[in-house]
């Protein structure tokens, strides 16, 4: 492990690669679009209020437990099971493990689709014609939608590219490039916002986004908050697990935590101010997972160099996914190399193929296999429902009661109570109140509730 004490050396380098693998599709991609479907205002309230009550203990809790047992997250349940400093002696908790490795398998798989889809525009936008009609980009659109090898073409060339950063060391291929490239994001952002609100909708989008109309909620919502909470956190598969796995052990876990889930649910809110004053004034609500790409062309078409913020636009929305491919890459390599010892080459080779057999089923979903459907969902649908609103979920719930049976109460202490923060014993008995009956029993109602909306559904109950 002696690769591990070496790696990020700044406290920076950590934040930069955590808040890398938080930042991404999840924030431009899939906030909106889940904002959309789900009503507005009163769904992004209890967003934010579950990324305050749940998503940020648990994402403490991952880091943690990376900290402490210094391992990848199947090896870090190992750890807990075998190591009686840390841990209570037992065999439980590797399932917990294996399913986070799973999920990360599952994310990255249909992540890297949406990435290709990414480059895709990128590179419509610096060598097309896309900003000169609606029709331009909804024709850029079809031509990726009904050419499944396309996508998957372009979803190897994203995987390859990660791993090859993976494969060649956590500190070396993040550190350097990402910490260059947010900051102008942000900012780009920014500017994009202020010229999307200038666009005459400013009040009707910051009324959808920001006015809580709980009619609006469905009994499938809190499930589609909780999901997407732990997506764009990046938490219940086990990435931050191995994050904190490379932490100095200095660092104060809560901050750190706190400053990373602050920063992306601020970004979060930031893309639907971007993507609302279009979609209202050009009604494209049912736009689903397209709608990113289908509103801010349209967007870039009204503004002054359009052409200049599209490229800028889609360089870093890019280079936000593939800090968070990255991410889940890692964890995944980490796991294979702990726990089939083989090297992390090898382990970037069995890694990739796998991925890119995955990738290829939400590739094909809307050309060769668009006939297959569930309930009238595409098989790319149904996977992000699958991953994000079930795996996730049942991950972080796995990864509570693991840590609340198993992890001993002193290491934990240690991580909470430093000598250069006033944070003392009680931030430590709120966090553990919250992943032992809090969290558990908030993610079990919200899938109670949407598995009853499910069930009414296939039953016909329609005056539910
Ligand atoms: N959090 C990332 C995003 O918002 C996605 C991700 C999920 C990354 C899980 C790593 C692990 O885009």
């Amino acid at each position: 492990m002696a690769r591990r004490d070496s790696l990020w050396g700044t406290r920076f380098g950590f934040y930069l690669a955590a808040v890398g693998s938080a930042l991404g599709l999840g924030n431009l991609w899939r906030f909106p679009f889940v904002t959309v479907e789900n009503g507005g205002g009163a769904f992004v309230l209890l967003y934010v209020a579950f990324v305050l009550l749940i998503g940020l203990p648990i994402l403490i809790g991952e880091l943690m437990l990376g900290k402490i047992t210094r391992r990848g997250s199947v090896a870090a349940f190992r750890v807990l099971d075998r190591n009686d400093e840390v841990g209570i002696i037992g065999r439980r908790t590797f399932g917990a493990g294996v399913l986070a490795a799973l999920s990360c398998l599952l994310v990255v798989s249909y992540y890297a689709v949406v990435s290709g889809w990414v480059l895709h525009f990128l590179m419509q936008f610096t060598f097309g014609s896309i900003l000169s009609s609606g029709e331009n980009v909804d024709s850029s659109l079809k031509l990726l939608k009904d050419n499944g090898l396309l996508q998957l073409a372009l979803a190897s060339v994203h995987i390859l590219l990660s791993l090859v950063i993976v494969v060649k060391g956590v500190q070396e291929g993040i550190e350097k490039w990402v910490g260059n490239i947010m900051p102008i994001f942000v900012v780009l952002l920014g500017i994009l916002v202020v010229k999307s609100l200038a666009t005459g909708q400013a009040v009707e989008a910051l009324r959808f986004q920001f006015y809580p109309d709980f009619t609006k909620l469905t009994l499938y919502s809190p499930l589609h908050a909780l999901g997407h909470v732990f997506f764009s956190l990046s938490v219940g598969m086990g990435t931050m697990v191995a994050f904190g796995s490379y932490l100095k052990p200095e660092t104060h876990i809560p901050s750190a935590g706190f400053r990373v889930a602050t920063l992306d649910t601020v970004i979060s809110l930031f893309a639907g101010l971007l993507i609302f004053p279009t979609i209202l004034g050009m009604s494209l609500g049912g736009s689903g997972p397209e709608l990113l790409f289908r509103a801010l062309p349209r967007l870039l078409q009204g503004i002054d160099s359009g052409w200049f913020f599209g490229v800028a636009f889609f360089v870093c929305l890019y280079l936000g996914a593939l800090g968070a491919s990255i991410g889940l890459l890692e964890a995944l390599v980490a796991n294979v190399t702990e726990v089939l010892k083989v090297s992390r080459e090898r382990a970037g080779w069995i890694v990739g193929t796998v991925t890119v057999l995955c990738a290829s089923i939400p590739s094909l979903s809307s050309s060769g296999l668009q006939g297959v459907t569930v309930r009238g969902q595409s098989l790319f649908s149904l996977w992000d429902t699958v991953v994000v609103n079930v795996l996730l979920p049942i991950g972080v719930l796995a990864f509570c009661l693991a840590l609340s049976r198993k992890l001993k109460a002193s290491p934990a202490i240690n991580e909470f109570v430093n000598d250069d923060s006033l944070v003392t014993q009680t931030l430590y008995s709120h966090w553990r109140i919250v992943v032992r009956y809090i969290a558990p029993f908030l993610i079990t109602l919200s899938l109670a509730a949407a598995l009853f909306a499910f069930i009414s559904e296939l039953a016909g109950w329609t005056h539910l």
